[in-house]
């Protein structure tokens, strides 16, 4: 649904993303993750083809954002970082409006309303002026006009950023209800955000791809199976050797990962560690989490090592 091949933009001598090559598949909701400044604005104007990139090709539903603009216009909604939302119209009004810019026929214009507006829980203050809505209610404003013209694909740049955990959660809901009728690409440069809506990441630092892949296979990787901690107070050569039975281990100073080969396996890494004399303070399982993972993709290099 989504397909970008060796998008590259610069801006002026600062190149902003570099050759970017990812696809988005009917029905699937994908997370673009990355710290501020990775370039996920950047790729998200360019998709919506609010922007022209230095290089590179996208295709959106079929269509060339590039030599097919109108066509592509009419397949996404796009909630961009700041929506344009018009504080002294009403919620109504704002819509309409919408409908019209993104040419849903005027015959089926009042049916389309009403039912987004139902969609994202805004029927009952349909009548508001927008700048009397709170923040959260002025995001679905963005969302409303985003999918007003029931579009295929979504492009979501940081939907949630700026509500409280209560608004948080029902945007999400509300992402999580596109599921399957749209396609959708949402942006966060957190965490937890991707991990409760999407079922694959694309992890973006300094404007380059650093991962890609589903939540699921980023979580057991993060569980890193069997891996558990030994603290001794004396690190002996033959214990050592004999833990080697049990599986790969790893040590610094006096603290050595023992990668196990099953669960049980852990009684006689202690049993083995006394009888060598080890001296045991501590055995516990080493945990690396989805932040850290995060967190090591997108400093430095960026890359799991
Ligand atoms: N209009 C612009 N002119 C020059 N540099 C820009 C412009 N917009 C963004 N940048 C730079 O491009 C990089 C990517 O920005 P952006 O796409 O907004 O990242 P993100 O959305 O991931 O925070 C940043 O270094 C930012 O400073
Ligand atoms: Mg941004």
């Amino acid at each position: 649904m989504i397909t970008v091949t060796h998008l590259t933009k610069q801006y002026g001598p600062r190149t902003a993303v570099h050759d970017l090559n990812f696809e988005v598949k009917k029905g699937e909701i994908v997370g673009f993750l990355g710290p501020n400044g990775a370039g996920k604005s950047t790729t998200m104007k360019i998709l919506t083809g609010f922007m022209p990139a230095s290089e590179g090709k996208v295709m959106i539903a079929g269509h060339d954002v590039f030599h097919e603009p109108i066509k592509v216009k009419q397949s996404i909604g796009f909630l961009p970082e700041n929506p344009p939302v018009y504080p002294e119209m009403s919620v109504n009004q704002y819509l309409d409006f919408a409908a019209r810019l993104h040419q849903v026929p005027p015959k089926g214009q009042a049916a389309a309303i009403a039912n987004t507006l139902k969609r994202v829980g805004l029927w009952d203050v349909r009548h508001r002026l927008i700048q009397n809505l709170s923040k959260g209610y002025r995001q679905r404003v963005g969302l409303a006009q985003a999918l007003v013209h029931n579009p295929p694909v979504l492009i979501l740049d940081e939907p949630t950023v700026g509500l409280d955990p209560k608004q948080i959660i029902e945007i999400r809901e509300l992402i999580k209800s596109l599921r399957g009728d749209h396609t959708v690409l949402l942006s966060s440069h957190i965490l937890p955000e991707v991990t409760a809506t999407c079922d694959r990441v694309i992890v973006l630092n300094r404007g380059k791809i650093v991962a890609e892949d589903t939540i699921d296979h980023l979580t057991s990787r993060a569980q890193g199976g069997l891996i558990y901690a030994l603290t001794v107070r004396n690190v002996k050569a033959a214990g050592v050797e004999a833990l080697m039975q049990l599986g790969k281990i790893h040590t610094t100073g006096n603290r050595l990962t023992i990668e196990l080969k099953s669960e049980d396996a852990r009684e006689k890494v202690i049993e083995t560690a006394v009888k060598h004399d080890m001296g045991v303070l501590e055995f516990v399982a080493d945990k690396v989490s989805l932040e850290d993972i995060f967190l090591k993709l997108t400093t430095n290099e960026g890359s799991l090592a």
